[in-house]
Parts: structure tokens; C-alpha cells; sequence
């Protein structure tokens, strides 16, 4: 049997028949190019994923428990002093980089474009949000006398526009030289019967597999072993769309070197027991975050002895990690996560359909299954009006509007000092 034989005889056992009449349809080149992205895609992985989103999500039974933090405003001057100076040692020497993760589609907010375009109306003349991000890590440049490597993810759809944008705004002054953009993996899309979605290009259309694919993704692109080479030895990651994150935090840095663990995260406390947030916790033993809905009632709203909720830290995507955390998490497989949604195709008469209702699965990973290969974290709780600025809806909570006023709110305050 030739291959093309052999690739058919692949997507008739996994019930892919539209994909091998598209087959026939096609030659040349664009031919090629589908068998190509074929014989890449795992199946097996495919139809596995497929039939999850058929199965009851089974509840198991969980050991939840409290995990400890603690708060930057409450750190003792001496400690506080100690975490700045272990992590100011890491940070000068050369050893710290920064990843920004921007290959989301951010479908809530609606912009046009790679979310990191999008340009936030602060201060009249407004800033885009890889300008606010370059801003930040350029501050802990000067303070710290080196240049951070930044690496940045994009995904397959939105790298080209990435690219583009950094070019002509020149990295907003950043060193060009010390930015490495690369792409996260994708997986494809799924209609309710299982069958891969066609793309207008005539090949597969995929999707990026989530924020949790980061990891994966750094190792597959050679941007880790870039940060062997470069004798990195902590890693932050962090996402694009908030306006007040700060990825070169040395009492983070630092209390993670002191509490000799692999991995940290900055928290900011939830706004109210039944925020719609993932908290932090302790679950059989591992560190992890706890979706709200997975979260019972009286737990949410319990408090400690100081009054303080149990469960009240919530992840706000602001990660670190040793470079062996972020090799151990790019081998070990992460949790795939569905998520139905419209999503245009091309059906079996060439016609593009765009739907009006859900109609086929996304396949994600998230950032924070991870922490369960962990035996412990240091989480710093930082705080809300310095730490956290989302920028998710359009309009409402987490929109431009409330992004843009703690924005300023900070900067005019740390203008006045
Ligand atoms: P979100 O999960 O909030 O997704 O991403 P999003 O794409 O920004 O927005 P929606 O849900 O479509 O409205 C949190 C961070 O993870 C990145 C995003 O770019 C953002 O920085 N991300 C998300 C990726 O890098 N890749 C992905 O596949 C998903």
C-alpha cells in the first residue's frame, strides 16, 4: 500500500470520509500540504478527547485543603529585604527571563487583532498592550541594569500580524536582539459527531490548544534550550492582557529561592467568596487551582483564624518557575480541557458555513494543571490595585474601562512618590 493509500485507510478508520473525498478533490500542492498536516495529527489523541466530551465529568473524591501564602503588605522589613536581595542576585546576573503568553484568540473582548495590539485608552494618546508590558519590563531593566530575554508566544493564526505589529513600532524601544517570538501547537476542531472541521484554506482547521500548551510549546521551539544556552535558571510567565502585571517582582522571585521551591505565583485576594475566579488549594496533597464551580459552597466562604477566606487566592496568571519546572512540566502530559464553540468550516460542497449556535470542540490545556507535579509553591498574595488589570469584555467587569482606571490610579500614585 502507498502512503496516500495508507492515509486514507487512517481517516476511514477514524470515520474522517469528508476528509478523504477532499482528498480527491484536491492535487498538487494543496494536496500535499493536507496529507502532510495529516499524517502529523495524533487520531488516537483526537477521537480520545472526542469521546471525553461524551462522558459524565466524573466528581472524585478530592482531598481539598488550604495551601499557605503570604502577603507582601504583611512581610517583616527583614524579610521582605532578604526575598528583594535573593531575587535582585538572579535578576542582575542574567539568569531571569520573561514569557508573555499572547496566542489567545480573545474572542470576549473582540478586537481585531492579536489581543497585545489592542490600545488601551490611558493618559489621552492611549498604549497598546505589548507597549505597557515592554514598559514593565524595561522599569526592572534600568533598575536592575540588564536586558531580560522576552519571549513571546503567538499562535499559528496570529503570529504573522504579531510579527508585523513589533516591527513597525520597533518593539517600542525594546532590544530587538533580546526578543524571541515563537509559536505554541495547535490541535483540531471537532463537530458534534466527531469529524474534523475543514478550514477555507482547504486544510484542517486547528486551533491553539491553550495557555496550558506553553510549556510544551517552549520546549518544541527550541525557546527553551535558548534559555539553557543563555544560562537562564528562572523563568516568568504571564499573560498579555493585564495592564498592571509585573513579571520581574524580586520579593516573588526572592521568597521562592528562599523557600527553596520550584515554583511560585503572585494571588490577589478574591473580591467576595463567590467571585467567579480560580482560588488556590492543596488538592491529594498537590498544589492547584480550584475552579469556582468545583469549589463547594461552605468551603468558598470559609475563613481562618484570623478571618482571613481559606480559599481566597486567587490565580491571576503571573507564574514562576525554575527552568527544570518548566522542563519537567513540557514532558508530562497536561489535562485537556473542552470548550464548545461557533466555529466556521467548509462543508462537503466547498460552501463556508458560519454558525449561529456552538457547534464544534476546542481542546485546551490550561497553565495551572501544571502545579500538580509539584510538590509545593510559594504563593505571594500581591494586591489587586498594583497587581491586577484585566483587560477580558468587552464592557463591564474586566473590560478596557476598568483596566484603564486602575491604571492610571497606580501611575498617578507612583507619579507622586
Ligand atoms: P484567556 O484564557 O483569557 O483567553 O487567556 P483569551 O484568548 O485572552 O480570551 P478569550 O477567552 O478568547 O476571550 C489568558 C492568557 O493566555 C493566553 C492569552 O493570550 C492570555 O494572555 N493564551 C490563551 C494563549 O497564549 N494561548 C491560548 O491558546 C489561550
Amino acid at each position: 500500500m502507498d502512503k496516500e493509500q495508507e492515509t486514507i485507510e487512517l481517516l476511514k478508520r477514524y470515520n474522517q470520509n469528508h476528509i478523504v473525498n477532499l482528498l480527491k478533490k484536491l492535487d498538487g500542492i494543496k494536496k500535499q500540504e493536507l496529507l502532510n498536516q495529516i499524517n502529523r495529527i495524533d487520531f488516537e489523541q483526537i477521537m480520545e478527547l472526542y469521546d471525553n466530551t461524551k462522558k459524565k465529568i466524573e466528581i472524585k473524591e478530592n482531598k481539598i485543603e488550604s495551601i499557605s501564602y503570604l502577603d507582601k503588605a504583611k512581610l517583616s522589613k527583614e524579610q521582605k529585604e532578604r526575598f528583594d536581595k535573593l531575587g535582585e542576585d538572579i535578576i542582575r546576573n542574567g539568569k531571569y527571563a520573561v514569557v508573555t503568553m499572547a496566542g489567545g484568540q480573545g474572542t470576549r473582548l473582540g478586537h481585531s487583532g492579536p489581543k497585545g495590539t489592542f490600545k488601551l485608552d490611558v493618559y489621552g494618546k492611549g498604549k497598546y498592550l505589548f507597549e505597557i508590558l515592554k514598559d514593565n519590563i524595561e522599569e526592572a531593566n534600568e533598575k536592575y541594569n540588564t536586558i531580560i530575554q522576552w519571549y513571546i508566544m503567538t499562535s499559528k493564526e496570529n503570529n504573522q500580524e504579531t510579527v508585523e505589529f513589533l516591527e513597525k513600532h520597533n518593539y517600542f524601544g525594546y532590544p530587538k536582539e533580546a526578543v524571541t517570538i515563537f509559536n505554541q501547537s495547535e490541535l483540531p476542531l471537532v463537530d458534534t459527531e466527531g469529524k474534523l472541521l475543514i478550514n477555507k484554506d482547504m486544510k484542517i482547521k486547528e486551533a491553539s490548544d491553550g495557555n496550558g500548551g506553553t510549556y510544551s510549546s517552549l520546549r518544541a521551539s527550541g525557546a527553551l534550550a535558548d534559555m539553557k544556552n543563555k544560562g537562564i535558571k528562572w523563568v516568568f510567565i504571564g499573560s498579555v492582557d493585564n495592564a498592571l502585571l509585573k513579571m520581574a517582582d524580586v520579593t516573588l522571585l526572592g521568597m521562592a529561592i528562599d523557600k527553596n521551591v520550584q515554583i511560585a505565583s503572585k494571588s490577589v485576594v478574591k473580591a467576595n467568596p463567590h467571585e467567579k475566579v480560580g482560588v488556590f488549594c492543596r488538592m491529594n496533597g498537590h498544589p492547584k487551582v480550584i475552579e469556582y464551580t468545583e469549589l463547594p459552597e461552605k468551603m468558598a466562604e470559609e475563613v481562618d483564624s484570623n478571618g482571613e477566606l481559606k480559599y481566597g487566592e486567587s490565580h491571576i496568571m503571573c507564574n514562576l518557575y525554575t527552568i527544570d519546572a518548566i522542563e519537567k512540566a513540557s514532558t508530562e502530559p497536561l489535562i485537556y480541557h473542552s470548550a464548545f464553540k461557533k466555529n466556521s468550516y467548509i462543508d462537503e460542497d466547498g460552501k463556508e458555513i458560519i454558525p449561529k449556535e456552538a457547534n464544534s470542540y476546542k481542546f485546551e490545556a490550561f497553565i495551572f494543571d501544571a502545579f500538580e507535579f509539584f510538590d509545593d509553591i510559594a504563593i505571594l498574595r500581591g494586591k489587586r490595585e498594583e497587581d491586577f488589570a484585566p483587560v477580558k469584555n468587552k464592557e463591564g467587569v474586566d473590560s478596557p474601562k476598568t483596566a484603564k482606571e486602575l491604571y492610571e490610579k497606580y501611575w498617578n500614585k507612583q507619579n507622586k512618590k
